[in-house]
């Protein structure tokens, strides 16, 4: 039987995809959650046994993105390249690149221009956080789109404060609206974005917004009015959950520590989907474990090496 992943119970392997890219944007200013992030970016801070960014770098793994590049602040740049130095124990390529200041999240693909160039590629929000076991099939099917767009949608009771979006029957989207007075439908706008290679080209043609801001709305967009953008949407059985204010950030920990505890399999951990994946083998990922030492994470790891199937 294919071993169930726990980050997001992912049945299969995907195929790696193309050339896509993927970019991880982990800066921004983390106001909601000051003073804890006053001196450290908000992506550092532990969701329960690993730092948030662990969670949303296992999705673009999961996808079978292994050309990453990390953005974020000058100052806490040198602390993820501590982290997750190169990438390669990993079986990744990681590259880093700063954001001054923080002036939106399309903002990426002009700092990310080099990088991505007119390869595909996928963006996510260093502070997102998925689960579920659509997860890998909605990946999957994002990933094999080799022309257009697709984003991803999940049902709030409250979408006033975030992008808003409408479908029409083939699932492409019809409207986007920024925190609206009145939302036209219920389905938030997730941070995850798949590109074609046109993003780098549409990104350079945006203009600032009213709050000054690259927007990545505006981005979308640009696939809307060519028809291709297309949305997937999480049932409820996923949970893409709000880690940027304090309550948000407490509640998505728990719900690691329940899942984790009551299944004894982890979630979000890059190390295990590495494994899974095929890009390191069973010793690699004993020796991760052994450099993280004694504790229950590690320990995780340890067994699963032991095992030794994927
Ligand atoms: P937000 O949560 O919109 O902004 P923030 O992280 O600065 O937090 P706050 O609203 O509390 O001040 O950002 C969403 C994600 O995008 C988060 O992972 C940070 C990242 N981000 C950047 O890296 N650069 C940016 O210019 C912006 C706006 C956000």
């Amino acid at each position: 039987m294919e071993p169930v992943l726990a980050t997001g119970a992912f049945c299969g392997r995907l195929e790696e995809g193309m050339n896509r890219k993927g970019i991880l944007l982990a800066g921004g200013t983390g106001t909601r959650l000051w003073p804890l992030t006053r001196a450290v970016s908000k992506q550092l801070l532990p969701l329960y046994d690993k730092p948030m960014v662990y969670y949303p770098l296992s999705v673009l793994m999961l996808a079978g993105m292994r050309e990453i590049l990390l953005i974020s602040t000058p100052q806490d740049l040198p602390l993820f390249k501590l982290l997750l130095g190169d990438g390669q124990s990993l079986g990744l390529k990681l590259s880093y690149a700063e954001q001054a200041k923080p002036e939106g999240l399309a903002q990426a693909y002009q700092i990310g221009a080099k990088f991505v160039g007119t390869d595909p590629s996928c963006l996510i929000l260093g502070d997102n956080f998925f689960y579920g076991a659509e997860l890998g099939k909605l990946l999957a099917s994002a990933q094999a789109r080799e022309k257009g767009a697709t984003i991803f949608a999940y049902q709030v009771a409250d979408p006033s404060s975030y992008g808003v979006l409408t479908f029409d029957k083939r699932n492409r989207i019809t409207s986007i609206e920024e925190k609206p007075a009145k939302p036209k439908s219920h389905w938030a706008n997730c941070g995850l974005y798949f590109y074609d290679g046109r993003a780098v080209e549409f990104a350079r043609g945006l203009k600032p917004s009213a709050r000054g801001e690259l927007e990545i709305t505006d981005l979308s967009r640009c696939y809307m009015k060519d028809q291709s953008l297309h949305g997937e949407r999480f049932g409820r059985g996923s949970a893409w959950l709000d880690t940027g204010t304090a309550d948000g950030l407490l509640q998505a920990a728990q719900f690691v520590q329940t899942v984790q505890t009551r299944t004894g399999m982890l979630l979000g951990s890059p190390e295990e989907v590495a494994f899974r994946q095929g890009w390191i083998g069973a010793k690699e990922l004993g020796e991760l474990a052994e450099a993280i030492g004694k504790n229950a994470y590690a320990e995780t790891l340890r067994q699963m090496a032991a095992e030794g199937k994927r």
